[in-house]
């Protein structure tokens, strides 16, 4: 069973390499960004608490992150494998897990600041069905117009100069020192996120002997 945890600053590419692992290798995704955002769509009640929190770019209370990773990881089959993404982000929570949890490995994917801000004010989502795009790496065919539905490309809620100066904050005093932690108790591969997307799964797969992309 192979059950990892990726992480690394804000758009370093941790939701499309996980997707690409989890892709063809009968891991699970759980991203904990993506259950906040799809509760915001969706009008929950969750929803409704993480909404204005997420969207200036503030970390979301530690309770309520803990309860949604344990109930994620409690439906979860355990015959199979999973990538955690969006988790932990700070001392309290890597204590949550490292006292619940086993795992394999941690990919820590590195990317410079300078680089960071460029990405991820470049992304783009199709409103209707979700993709990815990048004005960088990923152009749409059609300007704001979604390749495969047609749907219009908006940008996240959070990726704007201000909320992402707070989110690269928070990365740098509350979530980077937990390496060092991840370090000292499981293995971590630091991958450099700078080379192209293909590079940096392969690379994920070869530290941690996985079988290439089929
Ligand atoms: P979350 O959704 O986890 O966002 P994030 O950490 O800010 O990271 P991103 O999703 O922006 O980046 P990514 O590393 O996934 O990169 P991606 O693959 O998308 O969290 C959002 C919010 O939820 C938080 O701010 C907080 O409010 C809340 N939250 C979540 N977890 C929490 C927790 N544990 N505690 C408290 N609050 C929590 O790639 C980015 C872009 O770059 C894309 O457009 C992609 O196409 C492009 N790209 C990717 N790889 C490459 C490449 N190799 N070359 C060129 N372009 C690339
Ligand atoms: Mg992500």
């Amino acid at each position: 069973m192979r059950k990892f945890i990726i992480m690394g600053i804000q758009g370093s590419g941790k939701g499309t390499q996980a997707k690409l692992l989890a892709d063809d290798l009968d891991l699970e995704h759980f991203s904990v960004g993506d259950i906040f955002r799809w509760n915001v769509q969706h009008h929950t009640k969750l929803g409704a608490q993480v909404k204005r929190i997420m969207a200036t770019g503030n970390l979301v209370d530690d309770d309520l992150v803990e309860s949604v990773v344990r109930s994620a990881l409690a439906a979860h089959d355990w015959n199979f494998g999973f990538v955690i993404d969006g988790f932990p982000r700070n001392a309290r929570q890597a204590e949550f897990f490292l006292e619940s949890y086993d795992i394999d490995g941690v990919i820590n994917l590195y990317l410079p600041d300078e680089e960071v801000m460029r990405r991820v004010l470049a992304r783009r989502l199709c409103s209707r069905c979700g993709m990815d795009y990048n004005l960088i790496a990923h152009r749409p065919q059609l300007d704001e117009t979604c390749d495969i539905c047609h749907g219009e490309l908006i940008s996240r809620a959070d990726d704007n100069p201000e909320a992402l100066a707070i989110r690269l904050a928070d990365y740098h005093e509350e979530t980077k020192p937990l390496i060092a932690i991840f370090e000292r108790k499981e293995f971590v591969a630091t991958i450099d996120a700078t080379l192209s997307v293909e590079e940096v799964q392969s690379n994920i797969r070869e530290r941690f002997a996985l079988p290439p992309r089929s």
